[in-house]
């Protein structure tokens, strides 16, 4: 199935985001849907590690599960192995509320996950309850002590700043990851749910300010295609995501793959194919990959949320994963 995967400008697609599902056991104001939409068509674990193969053979090296919450899948440990022994992958991340992970953070591993994102926006139990509605603060930080202690080879803490909700505690953020071995990363709110966001560079200076040295790191870290860029602090590194002031969809190197089957070639872009209607009809792995390729092509140069009233007709990020 080679050559390797190419978009029209040039990009090589080394990353996959398989969303495994569009159900979340919180309910945070920024990313829920404006209602449940659509038909639920969940890929099985086998058709996880089929889709997952085929990618591989055309250049996928690294796989992130995102969800809605993926943990709360019943077979997310069948999941997890299945792609982690697949040929060709050689780190396999999700991203989490950290909710299940008191339980699943030592299976996980052993399952072969490597990474370990997880969301953090608060240190406040009233905040945290006015953000994630149904969520269980005591949950999460259990799980994120279990997730330190389970031998991750990498451990960020995702914080999606809200303007008058959290951007007061981000320097107590910073010191909470940093005790326990996580890499804090600031998030620009994207325009997917309510809130404001709060630019990067307002959020460095404010951090300054509150007396935390941070000096930019060089694009050397191997982690340069990815939406975040890093600085050092003290105690550890400090990672920023800024998806409208400083877009980083030129060197992108993503692919996704929605929880209903849908390869998406952009966050911010359309539908295309459509994976799990073709591998109910009988597609074999060279037709996927035609599939692939022919969505690959039609890739976006990248997202438009900054442009006016677009944020509105973007998909919720339940079923995009992020
Ligand atoms: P790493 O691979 O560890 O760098 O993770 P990541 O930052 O790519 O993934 P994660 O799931 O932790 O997402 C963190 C934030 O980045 C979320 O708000 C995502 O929605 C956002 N994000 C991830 N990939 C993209 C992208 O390609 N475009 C945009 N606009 N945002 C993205
Ligand atoms: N803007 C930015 N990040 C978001 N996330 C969810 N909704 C948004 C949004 N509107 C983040 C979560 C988690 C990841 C899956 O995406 O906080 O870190
Ligand atoms: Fe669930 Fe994550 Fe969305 Fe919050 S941001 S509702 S934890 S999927």
């Amino acid at each position: 199935l080679a050559p390797p995967l190419l978009d029209a400008q040039g990009r090589r697609m080394t990353y996959l985001r398989l969303s495994i599902t569009d159900r979340c056991n919180f309910r945070c104001s920024y990313c829920s849907p404006a209602s449940w939409g659509g038909k639920r068509d969940l890929l099985g674990a086998e058709e996880l590690e089929r889709i997952t193969s085929v990618f591989a053979r055309m250049g996928i090296r690294r796989v992130r599960l995102t969800g809605g919450e993926p943990l709360i899948r019943p077979d997310i440990l069948d999941i997890a192995r299945r792609i982690a022994a697949v040929p060709g992958i050689q780190h396999l991340a999700i991203t989490s509320n950290a909710s299940h992970l008191e339980r699943l953070a030592a299976p996980l591993r052993e399952a072969g996950v490597t990474q370990l994102n997880l969301s953090l926006d608060t240190l406040s139990a009233e905040t945290f309850r006015r953000i994630s509605k149904q969520g269980d603060i005591g949950a999460v930080m259990r799980g994120l002590d279990a997730a330190a202690r389970a031998g991750y080879a990498s451990l960020k803490l995702n914080v999606v700043v809200l303007r008058g909700v959290n951007d007061e505690e981000a320097p107590a953020l910073v010191a909470y990851a940093h005790a326990r071995g996580f890499t804090p990363r600031f998030i620009e709110l994207m325009p997917f749910g309510q809130g404001t966001p709060v630019p990067t560079a307002e959020l460095v200076e404010r951090l300054q300010a509150s007396g935390l040295p941070l000096t930019p790191e060089p694009d050397d870290t191997g982690d340069a295609s990815g939406p975040a860029r890093y600085w050092r602090a003290p105690e550890g590194r400090v990672g920023f995501i800024s998806p409208l002031t400083q877009n980083f969809c030129g060197s992108c190197n993503r692919v996704r793959v929605a929880s209903n089957g849908d390869l998406r070639s952009c966050l911010g872009g359309r539908a295309q194919a459509p994976l799990h209607q073709l591998i109910r009809g009988g597609a074999s792995d060279v037709e996927l990959a035609v599939a692939i390729r022919r969505a690959l092509g039609d890739k976006p140069e990248g997202h438009r949320f900054t442009e006016p009233g677009n944020g509105a007709t973007l998909l919720s990020m339940m079923g995009i994963g992020g």
